[in-house]
């Protein structure tokens, strides 16, 4: 049986940093308020101005994981990328990504799962490989949440952000890799966090506030108290069928929504939040990206060695949320 690995991470974050301070000229907030309900001190905004678009993002993590992994363009059976802000309703942010890499061997698609699409398609990727349909696949998270933030509304505008992250992944035979996903969703409550109307519009940040002709709405306090019990029992399962505790991880990898849910997490699965990797205080919410981001820079901070199990655990828009367990293997 093939087994997927991951063999290179990359990310890409906008340059603008927007701080909690900028903020304070936007809305009526403060950072004191940001820092302490959410663990945000800044995060990035992008641009179409400085080739920000969402497949530019997500090309620039590519070519990193892909530098990082030794693989071509040409590598590349299959392309998916988790994003709900596609740069336009149609083509796939992933088929535009695969023009800008000249991935031409490449089937390019987007899955959408709200902020959990980077684990709906690391879970589609491996099952192309397991299935034996695919050797190498590249899977990225992506999302601009800024072109459908609602700038007027202090509860949502403060916790979103932009970026991108990516993994290259390839058959081997030996056993590692991704261990296991587990995904769930629950579409009667897909109230609790939409965007309002359409998806192709992109305005630059704080040109004109009032033109945004829809946006995202939030029950930020519903939200809350589902993430914590969702991830904490579908990590749980995916500890279980692998017949792991939290005592065999070398690091969870939760998606950064708020750092009080992925304390509360912690808290639920009796784990120390030294082994849980968190970059929510420069990055922000930055939807599918956040883990792709988290776990490059974990890997290129030198967090994890080779053999080491990994947890990664999302929750997000739909609703949905997922696990899946690795063993590192670069
Ligand atoms: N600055 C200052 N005050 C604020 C701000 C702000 N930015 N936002 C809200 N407040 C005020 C509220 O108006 C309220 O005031 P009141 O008591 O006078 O009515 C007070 O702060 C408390 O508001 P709550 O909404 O109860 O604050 P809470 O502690 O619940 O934190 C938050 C809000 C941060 C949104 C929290 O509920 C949360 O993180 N929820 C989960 C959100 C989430 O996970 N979303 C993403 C999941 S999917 C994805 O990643 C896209």
């Amino acid at each position: 049986m093939l087994q997927a690995h991951i063999v290179g991470t990359g990310s890409s974050v906008p340059k603008r940093v927007l701080s909690n301070n900028d903020l304070q000229n936007i809305v009526d907030t403060n950072d004191e308020w940001i820092t302490r309900r959410t663990g945000i001190k800044e995060r990035r905004i992008s641009s179409n101005k400085r080739d920000e678009s969402t497949s530019d993002l997500a090309t620039k993590a590519s070519l990193n994981a892909m530098e990082m992994a030794g693989v071509s363009p040409q590598d590349l059976d299959i392309i998916v990328v988790g994003t709900v802000t596609a740069d336009r309703q149609f083509p796939s942010t992933a088929c535009m990504v695969q023009e800008a890499l000249n991935a031409e061997n490449a089937a390019a698609f987007d899955v959408s799962a709200g902020c959990s699409g980077f684990l709906y398609a690391l879970t589609t990727a491996n099952n192309a490989i397991k299935c034996g349909t695919c050797k190498t696949a590249l899977v990225v998270g992506v999302d601009r949440l800024s072109s459908v933030i609602n700038w007027r509304d202090r509860g949502t505008c403060v916790l979103l952000a932009d970026g991108a992250g990516a993994v290259v992944v390839t058959a081997k035979k030996e056993r590692g890799g991704v261990l296991s996903n587990h995904l769930k969703s629950d579409g009667r409550l897909w109230k609790l966090l939409f965007s309002s109307n359409g998806n192709s519009y992109t305005p630059e940040i704080l040109d004109d506030l009032d033109i945004i002709p829809f946006h995202l709405k939030m029950d930020g306090n519903r939200l809350f108290k589902r993430a914590i019990g969702y991830m904490s029992d579908i990590a749980k399962q995916a500890l279980s069928q692998n017949a792991l505790t939290t005592n065999d991880l070398a690091l969870v990898v939760p998606h950064q929504a708020n750092i009080r849910i992925i304390q509360g997490l912690a808290n639920s699965l009796d784990i120390s939040m030294e082994k849980v990797y968190t970059n929510i205080s420069k990055y922000g919410n930055s939807s599918s990206a956040t883990i792709p981001i988290a776990l490059d820079e974990a890997n290129r901070e030198g967090q994890m060695t080779m053999g080491d199990h990994i947890l990664l655990v999302t929750f997000g828009a739909g609703l949905t949320w997922g696990a899946s367990v690795v063993r590192w293997s670069i």
